[in-house]
């Protein structure tokens, strides 16, 4: 059995351990590490997150649902189709949900320079330009995993970091960094 979801602390994984657990699944802690791909504002953003913050839309084209952040800027962007460049998702028609939402908005308000679609994203585009903030449920403790800085940032912790905490934080704590210096 392997766990996965909403698992913050050492304690949390020691819990799903002695339950009989072969190991954790740990996503949304490691979002916010530095080597994290991600943009250190995007990072920010995940860090400052509250629980009315997060929400699971349906706006994949794939029809997963998805969690992600309300302030992710893929939520009813109306970017073209970059399908020539990625065009992962396209069928073997060469359609995708995204295509077709598009299509009818730009139908609904020809000549418009910059549309909407509300109901679906491009999902290539967008997760390669770092628009889709997907999160875990319980994102929102975050903020509680790292310092804040004197400007209001959280500090980044290192992956390594990270895992020790896991490995061997105990009682629910957090084996928090000092804080740095913000620097301009
Ligand atoms: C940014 C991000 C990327 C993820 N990528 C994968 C993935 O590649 N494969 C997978 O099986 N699950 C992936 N997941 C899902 C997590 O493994 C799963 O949601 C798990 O419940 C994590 O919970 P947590 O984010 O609260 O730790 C991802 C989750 C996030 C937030």
């Amino acid at each position: 059995m392997l766990p996965a979801g909403g698992i913050f602390t050492g304690s949390d994984a020691v819990r799903f351990m002695e339950m009989g657990a072969s190991g954790v699944q740990v996503a949304t802690r490691f979002t916010v590490t530095r080597e994290c791909g991600l943009p250190d504002d995007v990072k920010q953003e995940y860090f400052k997150a509250n629980e009315d913050d997060i929400e699971v839309n349906t706006i994949s084209p794939t029809g997963y649902p998805m969690r992600m952040l309300k302030s992710s800027p893929c939520i009813g962007d109306g970017i073209r189709p970059n399908c020539e460049a990625c065009g992962y998702l396209l069928d073997a028609n060469g359609k995708c949900a995204y295509i077709t939402a598009y299509n009818r908005e730009l139908a609904a308000h020809p000549g418009e320079k910059r549309i909407s679609v509300k109901d679906k994203t491009c999902l290539c585009t967008q997760m390669r330009n770092f628009d889709i903030w997907t999160c875990g449920q319980l994102a929102w403790r975050l903020k509680d995993t790292s310092v804040r800085r004197s400007d209001g940032s959280f500090q980044l912790l290192s992956a390594a970091h990270v895992f020790e905490d896991y490995q061997y934080s105990t009682e629910g704590q957090l084996r928090l960094p000092e804080a740095e210096v913000a620097t301009a």
